[in-house]
């Protein structure tokens, strides 16, 4: 699921040239992958930079995050907000919610954002917020559903973000030979393409970032 597109020594080469994690961001790392199940799952440390690095230019008021996991990402993105930023982060897991939140506190961050628990379709028409910015990394058959959920909540200027759009290359394989996620990854492209109402630059790190900004309702 999320691989490494760059050969490794590139990874991390650019690893080394970008700015470390702060202590509890690498121990919730070291944890998620000693404890956690499918720990492939994390950010790491390149893309979570990356996504501060854009949470921090945009400055979000509000950000909503579809897929929480162990909440390395969630940290990244609170990081970058404006100072009376909120994060909302749903997830359907709920056993990951305590150490998710035991992280949020060791970063100061258990004010700025709220976790949501159950299946994302359900709760986002439940949050009543407008969004700057938001990530999308969760159930990939759903990505297209999440995309016309929130479309309606971000402001025009604001950004949608979606994780493994390039799903381990498969995306370029003949469609028989694509795994399901992959041909959903792929179908999710498309329409992004074909949407007139954003722009968007697919970025080939980690395993693909596709960054959105809505120029239109
Ligand atoms: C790739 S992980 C998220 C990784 C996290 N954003 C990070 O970078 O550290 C995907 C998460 O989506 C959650 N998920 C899967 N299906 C979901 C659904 N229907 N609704 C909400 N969350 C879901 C999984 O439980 C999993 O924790």
């Amino acid at each position: 699921m999320t691989q490494v597109l760059l050969p490794i020594e590139i990874d991390k080469y650019a690893e080394t040239y970008t700015t470390a994690e702060s202590e509890a961001l690498a121990q919730l790392n070291r944890e998620t992958h000693l404890k956690v199940e499918l720990p492939v799952m994390l950010s790491g440390k390149l893309q979570g930079a990356l996504l501060y690095m854009i949470s921090s230019m945009i400055q979000p008021r509000r950000v909503l995050e579809i897929g929480t996991y162990t909440g390395y990402s969630a940290i990244y993105l609170a990081k970058g907000m404006a100072a009376d930023g909120h994060l909302h982060t749903i997830d359907i897991n709920e056993e990951l919610q305590d150490m998710c939140f035991r992280y949020f506190c060791k970063e100061g961050l258990e004010n700025n954002i709220t976790q949501h628990i159950g299946k994302a379709a359900e709760i986002i028409p439940n949050i009543n917020e407008q969004f700057d910015l938001v990530f999308i990394d969760a159930d990939k058959q759903n990505y297209h559903l999440y995309y016309d959920m929130v479309f309606d909540k971000v402001p025009v200027g604001g950004f949608i973000l979606a994780d493994n759009v390039l799903y381990n290359g498969e995306v370029v394989l003949p469609h028989t030979e694509q795994s399901k996620n992959a041909q959903a990854m792929h179908t999710y492209n498309e329409k992004i393409k074909a949407d007139k109402r954003v722009e968007h630059v697919l970025l080939p790190v980690r395993d693909g970032i596709m960054l959105v900004k809505k120029i239109a309702n």
